[in-house]
């Protein structure tokens, strides 16, 4: 089957339930052999991205196939006005025919019937030949995306925050409302409203909220446990942002220590996020706050659009 004729052979279509554990072990295999992991099969341990995403939104979510085999998938994610896409992989004997320039297709569609202002992907930096992947479709290398990590203190309490998981049910689509007035004042159109409700839906962890004074100052998406983007050993932060404004910072402190509280609850031992170095105040902090870069990412813009990536802005994220 490597020995397929001609990019003709290879079809692109959406991923199905059925094909979900084996996206998961092409996923584990690329990426385990790109970065040359011992055990490339098993390559994450209990950290997943093909179901959590797949159950999330499993009309942006594609496979790509050859003589009916699936060889490759991708994944788009729709945060309102902002979309990315990611994890894209290619089992590793295919590398090179076209299957990943492929699997770009459906995502830029998705895209645009999304009506998606700002689009990237977070990347590896060393490597020429996923620059120049990406370049082809239009996106370009900017900042750096350290994905940071420190050691949970055993500490805090939950003065200040709350848990989305804790909003009654009947009040959680006004919740919603007041996250997304938060983040469209971060980025206009920038909406995590889908992302809260996954978690929430799917117990991928909890969402933290931080409140001033009656206000929704600052929020954060948190993934934890086996089969999540966390996985049992991390309290992984896919997104967090302060309101701006002159009390951003020190909101957006009250945030990390909020996901760290909330770590500490669940008996997580790490707390990790990343964030752009182009958001270089929040970055400063978390470096300050005794956060170390673990790996390096490059996040790649569509038409080279900065968007939220720039001082001044209270946010992390890397569009893993
Ligand atoms: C990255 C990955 C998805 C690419 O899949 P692929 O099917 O090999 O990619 P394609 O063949 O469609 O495209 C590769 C392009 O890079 C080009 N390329 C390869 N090596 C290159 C190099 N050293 N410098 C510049 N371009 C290079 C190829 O020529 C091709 O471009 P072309 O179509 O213009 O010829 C695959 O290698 C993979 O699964 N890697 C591990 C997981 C991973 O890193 N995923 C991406 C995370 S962002």
């Amino acid at each position: 089957m490597s020995q397929f004729a001609s990019s003709a052979d290879i079809v692109v279509r959406p991923l199905r339930e059925a094909d979900l554990d084996l996206a998961d072990q092409v996923l584990r295999l690329a990426f385990g052999t790109f970065l040359g992991a011992p055990d490339p099969a098993r390559f994450m341990g209990d950290v997943a991205y093909v179901r959590p995403r797949w159950r999330s939104d499993p009309g942006a979510a594609f496979a790509a196939e050859i003589g009916g085999v699936l060889v490759g998938s991708n994944f788009a994610a729709n945060w309102g006005s902002v979309g990315y896409f990611g994890p894209l992989t290619v089992r590793p004997d295919l590398w090179d025919r076209g299957i990943a320039s492929r699997l770009m297709a459906p995502v830029l569609e998705r895209f645009a019937a999304w009506g998606t202002r700002q689009a990237g992907l977070f990347t590896f930096p060393h490597s020429p030949k996923h620059l120049s992947l990406y370049q082809k479709f239009g996106f370009w290398p900017r900042s750096l995306t350290p994905i940071m990590s420190r050691s949970v203190r055993a500490a805090g309490g939950t003065a200040g925050w709350s848990r989305f998981s804790d909003v009654p049910r009947a009040e959680q689509a006004a919740m919603l409302v007041q996250c997304r007035e938060l983040t469209t004042a971060v980025y206009e159109g920038l909406d995590l409203t889908r992302e809260i409700a996954a978690v929430e839906a799917h117990r991928l962890g909890e969402s933290v909220l931080v409140w001033d004074g009656g206000r929704l100052v600052a929020l954060a998406v948190c993934h934890y446990g086996a089969g999540t983007e966390g996985g049992s050993g991390a309290c992984y932060v896919k997104f967090g942002a302060a309101r701006p404004g002159p009390r951003a910072g020190e909101h957006f402190g009250q945030l990390l220590d909020a996901c760290e509280a909330l770590a500490a609850r669940e008996r997580l031992p790490r707390l990790v996020a990343g964030v752009s170095t182009a958001r270089h105040e929040a970055y400063r902090q978390m470096l300050g706050r005794g956060f170390r870069a673990d790996r390096l990412g490059v996040a790649m813009h569509r038409g080279n659009d900065a968007g939220y990536h720039r001082a001044g802005v209270f946010a992390v994220d890397d569009w893993r």
